[in-house]
Formats: structure tokens, C-alpha cells, sequence
């Protein structure tokens, strides 16, 4: 039995990632492939201290620096805990969110610079690179405009957009870079249509 194959799903807030990964489960089950879905941080007693004190809003003091690190030292947590196991037994492993997710909101969009966010994360993103990525293509504006109309725009709204647009920026720029593992997929079909599109992919890379 080989070892099994790394994938991860990446896209900004709102691209329908977790509709595939719906789809791509009901489907996994159905061919009986064996795979394990997993997210960051997750799994373990240290990755789930780590992901509350990233997700506890009393700690609104935390730097920027601090957040990526963070990120970074669940993330290493979550490889040795959950994805290593599965890979060593020949599962297939799809990971909702990894490396490339600290390079698009921190490196681009807290705007920490790809250099430092490589640097914290270069244990995982040589001994674990994915074997392919699907990106889930759409704007943030799309996204926002799918999920409260496109009038709604307020003041607010436009603050966190910049935020969200310097992310998808970096995401573009992840894949325009390394074209061979990052998959692009439109993510203005149908949920239908971006599926097939994904099982292309993974079919493709050979993963199915
Ligand atoms: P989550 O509620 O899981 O959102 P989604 O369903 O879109 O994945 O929250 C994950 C949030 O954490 C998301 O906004 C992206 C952010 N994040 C980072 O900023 N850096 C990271 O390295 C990771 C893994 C996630």
C-alpha cells in the first residue's frame, strides 16, 4: 500500500468551499475510497487550545505577528497529529485550508509579506506539500453579492472588502506561481459544474 495523497481546498470567505467538500465526501463515500476530511486547526487537544485562542474575541490585543505564528504552530500540530496517520495508511486527505490560506490573509491581506509567512511555515510547506490544491475562483464582490445582494455594500462592508481583495489578489498569485499543483476552478458555475470541475482535477493529478 502506497502512501496517500495530500489535497487542500482553498478560497476566499464565501467561494462555496464547503458545498464541495459536501460533494466530494457524499462522493468519496459512495466510490468507497478511503480518505479522512480534516481542517485547520484541528484534531487534537494542542490544535484546538491553539484554535481558541485564535477564535476567542477577549484577545482582540493580539498582533498580527502573533496570529500568523499561531497559525503556523497549529498547523505543524495538525500534521503530525491527524494528516501524517492518514497519508502513512494510503488514505486520501483533504485538508479545508492550509499553508496557502497564511500566505493570502496574512502575507497579502494582514500585509505580514510572503517572505515571513514562508519562513514560519517552511517546515510544512516542504516535508507537506499538498499533491494538489483546488482553488475555488471568485471575487470577494462576487461573493459578498451572492450572500446579501449587491446593493448592500455599506461602509462597513467596504472597510473588510480591501481586506478580502488583497487576499484573492494573493491567491492569484499563488496559482499564477506554482501552476502545477494549484488547480484553479470558476467559481461562478453552478455548484454541479464547479464539482465536475473539481473530479476532473483530482482525477487529473491522480488522486482518484
Ligand atoms: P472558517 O470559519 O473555517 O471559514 P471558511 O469556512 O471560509 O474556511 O474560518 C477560517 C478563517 O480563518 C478564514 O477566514 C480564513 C482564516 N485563516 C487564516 O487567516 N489563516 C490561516 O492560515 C487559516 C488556516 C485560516
Amino acid at each position: 500500500m502506497g502512501r496517500g495523497k495530500f489535497i487542500t481546498f482553498e478560497g476566499c470567505d464565501g467561494c462555496g468551499k464547503s458545498t464541495q467538500l459536501r460533494m466530494l465526501s457524499e462522493y468519496l463515500t459512495k466510490e468507497n475510497i478511503a480518505h479522512i476530511f480534516t481542517r485547520e486547526p484541528g484534531g487534537g487537544k494542542i490544535s484546538e487550545a491553539i484554535r481558541e485562542i485564535l477564535l476567542n474575541g477577549k484577545n482582540a490585543e493580539m498582533t498580527d505577528e502573533c496570529e500568523a505564528l499561531l497559525y503556523a504552530a497549529a498547523r505543524v500540530q495538525h500534521l503530525s497529529d491527524r494528516v501524517e496517520p492518514a497519508l502513512a495508511e494510503g488514505k486520501l486527505v483533504i485538508c479545508d485550508r492550509y499553508v496557502d490560506s497564511s500566505i493570502a490573509y496574512q502575507a497579502y491581506g494582514r500585509e505580514l509579506g510572503v517572505q515571513f509567512i514562508s519562513q514560519i511555515n517552511s517546515y510544512a510547506m516542504t516535508a507537506y506539500r499538498p499533491d494538489v490544491t483546488i482553488f475555488i475562483d471568485l471575487t470577494p464582490e462576487a461573493a459578498f453579492a451572492r450572500k446579501h445582494g449587491a446593493d448592500e455594500n455599506d461602509r462597513l462592508e467596504q472597510a473588510g472588502m480591501a481586506f478580502h481583495k488583497r487576499v484573492y489578489e494573493g491567491y492569484k498569485a499563488l496559482a499564477a506561481q506554482e501552476p502545477d499543483r494549484v488547480v484553479c476552478v470558476d467559481g461562478t458555475k453552478t455548484p454541479d459544474e464547479v464539482f465536475a470541475a473539481v473530479l476532473a482535477a483530482l482525477k487529473e493529478k491522480n488522486c482518484l
